[in-house]
């Protein structure tokens, strides 16, 4: 099957009830026929039985099993939200004495673990511009063990040529691993370029309408493992319901992506040359500096779309409140359209140098370019501008 009816025909098997759609196995924990029953489920890891719903639930598996199935992964394992995710991957993979490389454009808290709290456990790190990623290999020390990308990165949509990428962790016997929230699966399947292990903060176009938080993991079978055994003790498990919304959304994904990428590079093109504009940004514009990479490893150009107005900070506050329908909130990935001025808001701490670092200049807006009919979207832009 194709990955398209994979994301809707797969699902736990049809319990006694006959179910059409897929149950949902809202219970903390599962029983036994017989005392010894139990007690091998706890001497023996690798049996495939539930135990506990912080260890594993045929919900969360299911949800799992169609991410898996999309990224063209061994295994996976899903966690309560996307930072549970990237932070149990660092804390899996990384002890005290050991280096991280990663792009210094990734979405604000993935930066605050790696910069406030790996040094706390010893662990250091080196950051570098995703445009420019022939310096990888100068910052590679005995001691790297792990390199860690966005693509498309948050907010600033950079984009890096994942082949190139895992190329150099292979020689360097490096785990690449790759945030794939922004793309998704039904966009781009980093692992077919060479990632060792995928994630996303599931809570995003996973979901698609702004309800659940959720986070997984997609790779390879023996660092799964490890990351499993490090979840089943720490506990940043999904909950069973928030995967039985999660995997009904993924028998949307691909439609969904489809008119979200659609709508996105509809207002792209409006919207480049418009006189209150610096820039626009998006994968698939002809202008986007990584053009030629993200056709290359992007079936289309994803959701998100930035903008810089020429009038700065006061500009996008200015901006978001000439706003009538359009939502002003900080999530993304939504059928509802959102926009967000990280230099007034996320970011706003930040000094204006801090922030250039990371690729947030004063004007940026990020647009979350959602589900509505696309002209209505635009009018609703392109009326706020002109205020
Ligand atoms: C690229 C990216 N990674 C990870 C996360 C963290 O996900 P969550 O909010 O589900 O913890 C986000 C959240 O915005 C994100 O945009």
């Amino acid at each position: 099957m194709r990955p398209e009816t994979l994301a809707i025909r797969t699902q736990t098997k049809r319990t006694a009830q006959k179910e059409h759609a897929t149950p949902l196995f809202l219970t903390s924990s599962f029983v036994y026929d017989t005392a010894e029953d139990m007690a091998a489920a706890f001497a023996d890891d690798s049996l495939d039985v539930n135990i506990y719903s912080r260890f594993s639930n045929p919900s969360v598996d299911e949800f799992v099993k169609k991410v898996c199935l999309l990224e063209g992964a061994e295994d996976g394992i899903a966690t309560a939200t996307g930072m549970a995710a990237v932070s149990a991957c660092f804390m899996t993979f990384l002890s005290a004495g050991d280096h991280v490389i990663s792009a210094s454009a990734i979405f604000g808290s993935t930066h605050t673990i790696i910069t406030k709290y790996l040094p706390k456990w010893g662990i250091e790190y080196s950051y570098f511009d995703m445009n420019t990623p022939e310096v990888i290999e100068s910052l590679i020390k005995p001691n790297t063990k792990l390199l860690y990308v966005e693509t498309p990165s948050n907010p600033g949509l950079d984009i890096i040529d994942l082949e190139l990428v895992s190329a150099i962790c292979k020689q360097h016997n490096i785990i690449f691993v790759v945030d794939n929230c922004f793309a998704t699966p039904a966009v781009q399947q980093p692992i077919k370029f060479g990632a060792d292990l995928v994630l996303h903060s599931a809570t995003k176009f996973m979901d698609g309408q702004g309800r659940v938080l959720g986070g997984v993991v997609a790779g390879k079978k023996e660092l799964i493992k490890q990351l499993y055994l490090f979840i089943r003790s720490f506990g940043p498990s999904m909950s069973p319901f928030n995967a039985w919304i999660l995997s009904k959304s993924l028998e949307t994904l691909f439609v969904r992506m489809e008119k979200h990428a659609a709508n996105a590079l509809y207002i792209a093109q409006k919207l480049e040359g418009h006189p209150a504009l610096s820039w626009v940004k998006y994968p698939f514009l002809t202008s986007h500096p990584r053009f030629d990479v993200a056709q290359k490893q992007m079936q289309n150009g994803g959701g998100i779309l930035t903008f810089e107005l020429k009038s700065g900070v006061e500009g996008g506050r200015k901006f978001l409140n000439n706003l009538t329908w359009l939502s002003m909130t900080n999530n993304l990935g939504d059928s509802r359209t959102i926009a967000s001025h990280p230099a007034s808001t996320t970011h706003s701490k930040l000094t204006e140098e801090e922030r250039s670092a990371v690729g947030i200049t004063s004007g940026l807006i990020r647009l979350s370019v959602g589900l509505e009919h696309p002209d209505d979207i635009l009018e609703e832009i392109l009326s706020a501008l002109s205020k």
